[in-house]
């Protein structure tokens, strides 16, 4: 009931964007460009955004806590960041021929990794994962490696795998090699043990792993004490690199990232999102012996938007002038009010949910049943992309969305999985995560109305 009240009131609130989805869906798939961001019974449409506001072309307003799928650390439209781009672009958009602002950002990035020496720039994520694989399977000649599950690495072919409960692999999408496939094992997050016996049955095989130091396509799931340390040793052992996937932590979790916040070294560091608030910037940073191999043009490295003038100078006005490191500290303890509040009308409302919080980033998970996986173990489950997608309750997980967007709220991308989070950026206020709070203080209402129905079917 609460479910269809919500989705009616949503299609009354948002015709134009009604229509906006019905003329893109005449001349492109489901009338959106990442399948990602397909929402039933339509997707909202932006209009423009500012600080921490979203407007959609209905004219609603929203506290947008999903900043660009957790690029926007800097916050909406930064007005240094929109500076930056204007003036930019006066200097011309793209010269695929060098300058000078590349290396500038380069040192910028390498303060924040003072143990790295040289910078790739790309233009996504999944560049920057796809060039990181291919550059730690050249340097250690050898073809396998391994994908945390529960990580996501972007779209290209051999990380578009996760595992099944009973260890087979699942493909993301048709059209996946299976022959790119072969040389992928995937080990589950956060376990020793198996990933000792994933490098023993592929002696001397292992060119790297590749993981999500915090996995954030999940939800929130922190890696347990001392499992980062001990998983570079392995990889160190095994002779294979360590990739950290820092697109969703780089410049966000701390100034420097994954790597300070639990001070590991990594081999390689894939960064993209915050570091570009928003412009399509990717970068993999490692030392001078592994980038060896791109400089002596063994490992292929090319791209002609790679490095362009707009991004560069943004990735600088962002790390230099932006993402300083003052700045950590407000939106961290706003995260962990809102993390804490939550957690309170959770208890309050006996609501079959939980939630978990690091740094800039919360999550809340809507559980099918309580009684079947003890709290102390559900973050093991939730750890893995068929786990997560298992034990959610999606009906109450939209309700939950719906009735936020009904208080002005975007609490999470538009998901119904629970496997995103959300971001507080240094543009959020006190009074946005007041206004949250009082938001869902009164959703937890109604879920819990829902939630209670469905126990009495
Ligand atoms: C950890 C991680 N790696 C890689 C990617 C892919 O990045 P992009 O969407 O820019 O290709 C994402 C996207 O969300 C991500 O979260």
């Amino acid at each position: 009931m609460l479910l269809q009240r919500l989705e009616a009131a949503y299609v009354a609130r948002t015709p134009k964007s009604k229509q906006a989805h019905d003329r893109a869906q005449r001349v492109t798939p489901s009338g959106v460009h990442s399948n990602f961001r397909n929402f039933d019974p339509h997707p909202t449409f932006i209009d423009r955004a500012e600080g921490s506001r979203i407007w959609d072309v209905d004219g609603n307003e929203y506290i947008d806590f999903t900043m660009g799928f957790g690029c926007l650390m800097a916050g909406h439209a930064h007005p240094e960041v929109v500076k930056t781009i204007q003036d930019a672009a006066t200097r011309g958009t793209i010269y695929a021929i060098p300058h000078e602002r590349s290396a500038l950002l380069a040192e910028e990035i390498l303060k924040r990794y003072p143990f790295m020496d040289q910078v790739r720039f790309t233009n996504s994520g999944s560049e920057t994962t796809m060039h990181a694989i291919r550059l730690a399977r050249g340097y250690t000649g050898r073809e396998t490696f391994i994908k945390v599950d529960g990580g996501y690495h972007g779209a290209h072919d051999p990380v578009m795998v996760w595992a099944t409960e009973d260890g087979e692999r699942d493909m993301l999408s048709q059209g996946v090699s299976e022959k790119a496939l072969a040389a992928l094992v995937t080990v589950p997050f956060n376990d020793l043990e198996a990933m000792e016996a994933a490098f023993k049955a592929n002696p001397d095989a292992i060119s790297a792993v590749i993981v999500e130091p915090v996995l954030l396509n999940v939800g929130v799931i922190p890696p347990e004490e001392g499992y980062l340390h001990q998983l570079l040793d392995l990889c160190h052992r095994h002779g294979a690199l360590l990739i950290f996937d820092e697109v969703k932590t780089g410049a966000k979790l701390a100034y420097g990232g994954a790597c300070e916040f639990y001070d590991v070294q990594p081999d390689i560091v894939c960064l993209a999102k915050a570091i570009g608030s928003g412009v399509p910037l990717g970068a993999f940073v490692s030392s001078k012996e592994i980038m060896g191999k791109i400089e002596r043009d063994e490992v292929f490295h090319t791209g002609t938007y790679n490095s362009n003038p707009i991004c560069m100078e943004v990735g600088l006005t962002t790390l230099k002038n932006v993402l300083t490191k003052d700045v950590y500290e407000k939106p961290f303890d706003l995260n962990s009010q809102l993390v804490d509040g939550y957690n309170a009308l959770i208890k309050q409302h006996d609501l079959p949910a939980m939630t978990v919080g690091i740094g800039p980033n919360g999550n809340v998970y809507f559980l099918k049943d309580t009684q079947d996986v003890p709290l102390e173990d559900r973050a093991k489950h939730f750890a893995s992309n068929h786990g997560i997608f298992d034990l959610i309750d999606h009906d109450v997980a939209k309700a939950y969305l719906l009735a936020m967007l009904e208080h002005g709220i975007i609490p999470v991308p538009f998901s119904v999985t629970c496997s995103e989070q959300w971001t507080i950026s240094i543009q959020h206020t006190q009074a946005d995560i007041d206004r949250h709070l009082e938001a869902f203080a009164d959703v937890a209402v109604q879920l819990k109305e829902m939630v209670a129905e469905k126990v009495n079917v």
